[in-house]
């Protein structure tokens, strides 16, 4: 099938290697010159696992190519995934004008049929505004579908999440295009649930605040676990083994980031206020979220007594393992604060240290966990990179100042650390 996927970024890009991979045609656009020249060079602008191979052979075969050209790459798709950004706008609404300005554009270059597909995250209704966008925009002879089908990636996880979703969610309002995208993913063997536009929209904002919701829940009852001195992980484990509850999404930690769960939770509590309904329990899990990261911050105050010139060391900048992505990383309030409180902090990520250096501008950059850990008064630990459940920590001890070490990602066996000789503060654990 010929597809036109509109936006380069995270969704847009794996999306468009992965529909590649399944043997289609794919055009991958962006008003980005710089990007897409680079991505032409193979070079690509984020780190995901697998990516990097999947969009060269593809580009190699001939499957994937990019441009700038929206009109020519309408023109040659019958499918059109709009893939653009819905960044937050200060009120915590989903910001839509590129996503009307998509829909215009696609509108002005359509000749035939097309199907244009909303695969960014947006409000519900969003579907409607792009039918009507496209409606006044288009000429008159030619006729469109519009659908919804939401991703479910997870940033480090997306080819995986991409090729074996647990659903695919498609909203429609014709057959003919229900009829396309269920031949567009046939090759993917998942359960299809064919919906509504609307329902569809709304399926995707509650699947990500309820994740929120139980990483919100797990972070409470962690703050109980610190208080009552009962273990988080086995409660964790006990809860989870309910199959009507599951374990995952109950690492207690310091609390959900990324662009995606913060967004979303505000856009969905926004959206539900605009409809008139107060989201008093959305507001909760985020008021939640903002406290886990604070009550860290105090945790590192107490055990360092005073902060104002202490070292502290800091493994894991990412908002989570296996991505380079430091957009509202738990990272940048908890670094920012210690800075604030006068502290010299050292930092190392695996993957986002490009990214990071453009956030923070005092920090000590080092080249890798051992640098951070000598002469530091305390590692903090901030994102769960399996590199660092490796390290030597005999090693680390010694170039530590003291064996403090406080872990915002429970990596490592409280029995394990006390016995190395170690000060181990984690989150809900004695
Ligand atoms: C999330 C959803 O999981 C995807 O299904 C969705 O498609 C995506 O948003 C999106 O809307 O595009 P992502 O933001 O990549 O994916 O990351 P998650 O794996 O959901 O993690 C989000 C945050 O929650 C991270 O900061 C992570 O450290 C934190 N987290 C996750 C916890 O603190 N505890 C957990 O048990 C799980």
């Amino acid at each position: 099938m010929n597809i036109a996927v509109v936006g380069a970024g995270y969704v847009g890009l794996v999306t468009s290697a992965c529909f590649a991979e399944l043997g289609n045609q794919v055009i991958c656009i962006d008003n980005d010159e710089v990007k897409i020249k680079a991505l032409k060079r193979l070079k690509i602008p984020i780190y995901e696992p697998g990516l990097e191979e999947l969009v060269k052979r593809n580009y190699k075969n001939g499957r994937l190519s990019f441009t700038t050209n929206i009109v020519d790459a309408v023109r040659k798709s019958l499918v059109i995934f709009i893939a653009v950004g819905t960044p937050p706008k200060e009120n915590g609404e989903a910001d839509l004008t590129g996503i009307e300005h998509v829909a215009c554009s696609i509108a002005k270059a359509m000749t035939s049929y097309h199907l244009v597909v909303e695969k960014s995250t947006v409000p519900v209704e969003t579907g409607h505004w792009v039918k009507h966008t496209i409606e006044i925009n288009k000429k008159k002879s030619v006729s469109f579908d519009v659908a919804s089908n939401p991703e479910f990636l997870r940033e480090g996880q997306a080819l995986k999440d991409f090729m074996h979703p647990d659903r695919i969610v498609i909203g429609v309002e014709s057959k003919k295009a229900e009829n396309i995208l269920k031949e567009l993913y046939s090759g993917i063997n998942a359960p299809i649930l064919v919906t509504d536009i609307k329902s569809a929209e709304l399926i995707k904002h509650a699947s990500n605040s309820f994740l929120a919701l139980k990483i919100s829940f797990i972070n409470a009852v962690s703050r109980i676990c610190d208080l009552s001195g009962a273990d988080i992980e086995r409660v964790a484990l006990g809860l989870g083994m309910d199959a009507r509850v599951g374990r995952t999404f109950l690492d207690a930690g310091i609390g959900f980031g990324g662009f995606c769960l913060p967004k979303d939770l505000d856009a969905f509590i926004t959206i539900a206020s605009k409809l008139g309904y107060s989201f008093d329990l959305l507001k909760e899990v985020k008021k939640i979220n903002e406290l886990q990261r604070r009550d860290f911050i105090q945790k590192i105050e107490s055990h360092l007594w005073n902060i104002k010139n202490k070292t502290i060391g800091v493994l894991g900048l990412a908002f989570k393992p296996d991505t380079d992505d430091m957009r509202f990383a738990p990272s940048i309030e908890i670094v920012n604060t210690l800075e604030g409180l006068g502290a010299h902090v050292k930092v190392y990520d695996p993957q986002s240290m490009t990214k990071a250096r453009k956030i923070f501008r005092n920090v000590k950059f080092c080249s890798d966990a051992y640098t951070v850990a000598k002469g530091s008064d305390c590692l903090v630990i901030l994102t769960e990179w399996n590199e660092f459940k490796e390290l030597d920590l005999k090693r680390m001890k010694k170039l530590l100042r003291q064996p403090l070490v406080i872990d915002g990602r429970n990596i490592y066996l409280p029995e394990k650390m006390k016995e190395l000789g170690f000060k181990y503060i984690s989150v809900g654990r004695k």
